[in-house]
């Protein structure tokens, strides 16, 4: 098999298997994935010479190496009880809701359990067949948190890079883990262990202390042997994700993006106002707390139909969680509801789209939106709020934006919101709506220069080059 000497793994690969019959098949049977980790990655590993070790979301179906865009993918096959017992179960039932404060409860199983050990197996296994003598490998994400430490005892040679994309949560609630110990250990078998907020990684050396007696040092953590002594050191550290802004504001830029977003607003009936959402259809994305929130608005009638409209795209996201499939129902039931009360032959209040549209369109959106809503109960960074903000090149708009992302932490000129404060949310909606235009300028260039010197390339490039420091460290 051929060799790499720098391999990303990830549980999902940047291209998903689809039917013929899908509207967004780009007609060779694949189409992008969903989601801030592929965002970030993609456009990392379409420069780099590498590979990438993933599933490719369909079950049962056994793949060989091949290349897509440029990218020397590696697939994993997962199984259909996999993808129930370690995909669905353990990573989206289990760990998902506990590292996002529990805003869902978590439900702990053994079978999970096992079957996220045995993949996570596979998916190190998959590394260590493809991985050149010293390679880098830089794995991702709550899915694979095993992966490190087996990298480690089977590969010493290996760096080992991790990166978590979502919050890691404080020891209380991590602690209802039956198998804390054994995601610490797993983690612990990295190099460098990367978190989106200082906190996340605060959050994590505080787990790693009490639950497996690390000794820490700053950022060093101290991984003991089976004689006290100091086996290995690992660091934990914060490197924010960002987006592609060159791409996001080219995009803005180019004349038929322009055009289509002029035809957005003319179709709604050219309304003073559009407010915009979009997430993937996920309870800690607080779509329900917005909605409420805008409905209120209209009641009140400090909203109307005819001068706002809400555009809330909702793409699909695991479907088959029930926690997901509940939440869908009461989405669309408050939207059905909304709309039932306040709409006329003319206008309507919440656009709905349960759809997955290609990043041209979205630019689009963005530019035809007033008003940029990120109400997140709790997010790693989330990307859109700096895609809004990367795409409004002539500093208008306004950003909404919970301080419970992580993207809070970068966009300090964003209005701030807690989304469980409905009547604070309605005021900062308001506030929003009205944003006089020298405030609107100065908050929005101020944004951008922050994601302009913090785009994608410097976080991957900071992380690799901090993965690649540590080596340089254990020489000397
Ligand atoms: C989040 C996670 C990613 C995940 C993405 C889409 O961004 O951090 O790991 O890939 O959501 O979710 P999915 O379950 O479809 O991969």
């Amino acid at each position: 098999a051929k060799k790499f000497d720098f391999m990303v793994v990830s549980n999902r690969l940047p291209v998903d298997r689809c039917s013929s019959d899908d509207a967004e098949n780009d007609d060779d049977g694949w189409r992008r994935s969903p989601g801030g980790l592929v965002t970030a990655l993609a456009p990392l590993m379409m420069k780099a010479d590498g590979a990438w070790v993933g599933w490719h979301g369909a079950p049962d179906e056994e793949l060989e190496p091949f290349s897509h865009d440029g990218i020397d993918i590696i697939p994993v096959a997962l199984s259909t009880n996999d993808v129930e017992l370690y995909y669905e179960g353990f990573s989206n039932a289990t760990l998902w809701p506990l590292y996002h404060d529990v805003v869902a409860p978590p439900e702990f199983h053994r079978a999970w359990w096992d079957s996220y050990r045995r993949v996570n197996r596979r998916f190190a296994d998959a590394v260590i067949e493809h991985a050149a003598p010293d390679a880098t490998i830089w794995v991702q994400d709550y899915q694979l948190q095993l992966v490190p430490n087996m990298l480690r005892q089977s590969r010493p040679d290996l760096r080992i890079g991790f990166f978590n994309h979502i919050p890691f949560p404080a020891p209380e609630i991590f602690a209802q883990l039956p198998w804390r110990r054994a995601i610490i250990e797993g983690l612990l078998g990295a190099d460098l262990i990367g978190f989106q907020r200082p906190s996340d990684a605060a959050n994590f050396m505080r787990s790693a202390r009490r639950f497996v007696g690390a000794s820490i040092k700053q950022q060093q953590i101290q991984v003991k042997g089976p004689e006290g002594e100091v086996s290995h050191v690992a660091r934990a550290q914060a490197f924010p994700i960002s987006i592609a802004v060159d791409q996001i504001s080219e995009l803005a830029h180019r004349p038929d993006i322009i055009e289509r977003a002029r035809q957005i607003r003319q179709d709604l009936g050219n309304p003073k106002t559009i407010l915009l959402g979009v997430d993937r259809l996920d309870y800690t994305k607080g779509i329900g707390h917005r909605l409420k929130a805008f409905e209120e608005l209209l009641k009140e009638g400090r909203l109307t139909v005819e001068d706002a409209t809400l555009i809330q795209v909702a793409s699909p996201s695991r479907e088959r969680v029930q926690q997901y499939r509940l939440l869908r129902e009461e989405i669309e039931g408050t939207v059905g509801h909304i709309n039932g009360s306040y709409d006329t032959i003319q206008n309507t209040a919440v656009r709905y789209l349960h759809h997955n549209y290609p990043i041209e369109e979205m630019v689009a959106l963005y530019l035809a939106a007033d008003v940029m809503l990120v109400t997140a109960l709790r997010d790693g960074m989330n990307l859109v709020a700096k895609e809004y903000v990367a795409a409004r090149t002539n500093d208008t708009g306004a950003l909404v934006l919970s301080e419970f992302t992580g993207a809070a932490d970068q966009l300090k000129q964003a209005l701030l919101i807690n989304p469980h404060d409905i009547d604070g949310l309605k005021g900062t909606i308001m506030r929003a709506v009205h944003l006089p235009a020298n405030e609107s300028r100065r908050r929005m260039r101020s944004m951008r220069k922050e994601i302009l010197e913090h785009d994608v390339d410097h976080w991957s490039a900071g992380f690799l080059a901090a993965l690649a420091e540590g080596e340089l460290g254990d020489d000397s």
